[in-house]
């Protein structure tokens, strides 16, 4: 499977991103929890030279608890703050402010000694297509928020997201761009639904989740589909179309719609929660 982002679509990007990360002190980026590296676009770490770095894994409700506590650790270990979270209830989302003052502990002493006292720290939120970005704006900025810009002093056409007397958002979040180069890297976004399923073979995305779940979480597709998990990955399939009644005419199984029936099934954690970044 070839998944393809156009260089048009990333040039723009990555002019925007430029501009936008002059004017901020602390960046914001969303992963997806269940795919934290896959998610992750490195370029952003040249981007953002120089800022404070936040890394959320969002979509945790999703995620295999353990395994996003170990990608946790794996951010910290390369010195990012990390939090995880979903960004859909207001919850975990609250503490974000108090990480990114800490985040930004250095620069609000400068500006203290400077005698700039209560200048709120600017933050950006950037992240791949999908990955929760307005979910979080949203959410994060809730109903208490007061948008500013376009008057003296704040950058002509930048809408600017008042918190909180410490923390500013631009209200616009930075698209980044998935990294293909890697087929595995389409592959697992494909699983996850990040990509649109019309453009792709979903047998062949079926096909490959199964595999891992045999591999990664066994027994997880015996318990909810009542097979016989040492079958072949094709055979797995057959016989979920057989449990679930997904037949063509005739009687023999419909393996295209069984495998969007388990691509469902998975991104809508009816599965369990699983994580298909294995942490390294
Ligand atoms: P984007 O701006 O980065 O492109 O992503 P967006 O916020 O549009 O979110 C993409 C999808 O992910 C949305 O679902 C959103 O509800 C869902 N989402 C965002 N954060 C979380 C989270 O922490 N956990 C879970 N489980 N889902 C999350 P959708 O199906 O596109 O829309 P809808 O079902 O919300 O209408």
């Amino acid at each position: 499977m070839n998944i393809q982002w156009y260089p048009g679509h990333m040039t723009k990007a990555i002019r925007m991103m430029q501009e936008d990360i002059k004017l901020i002190d602390i960046v914001v980026e969303l992963v997806d929890a269940r795919v934290p590296l896959s998610s992750k676009n490195p370029d952003i770490d040249q981007l953002a030279k120089g800022k404070s770095r936040l890394i959320l894994l969002n979509k945790a409700d999703l995620a295999d608890r353990a395994k996003t506590q170990a990608w946790e650790q794996y951010f910290k270990d390369r010195g990012f703050y990390v939090h995880s979270l979903d960004a859909r209830t207001g919850k975990s989302v609250k503490s974000v402010t108090g990480i990114i003052q800490e985040a930004c502990r250095e620069k609000i002493e400068r500006d203290r000694r400077r005698g700039i006292i209560n200048r709120p720290v600017r933050a950006m939120v950037v992240g791949i297509p999908n990955v929760g970005k307005s979910t979080f704006i949203n959410t994060y900025a809730g109903k208490a928020c007061t948008k500013t810009g376009n008057k003296p002093g704040v950058t002509k056409g930048k809408q600017w997201i008042r918190l909180n007397k410490n923390v500013e958002l631009l209200d616009t979040p930075g698209i980044l761009w998935p990294k293909f180069e890697d087929q595995t890297v389409g592959m697992k976004l494909a699983i996850i639904g990040s990509i649109k399923d019309d453009l792709l073979d979903i047998t062949e995305l079926a096909w490959n989740l199964t595999g891992f779940l045999v591999d990664n979480y066994p027994g997880i597709l015996e318990k909810r589909y009542n097979i016989d998990e040492k079958r072949d990955k094709i055979e797995i399939i057959e016989q979920i179309a057989l449990a679930r009644g997904c037949l063509q005419k005739g009687g023999a199984p419909d393996t295209a719609k069984a495998s969007k029936l388990l691509l469902d099934d998975f991104r809508s954690a009816r599965l369990g929660a699983i994580t298909l970044d294995l942490p390294v």
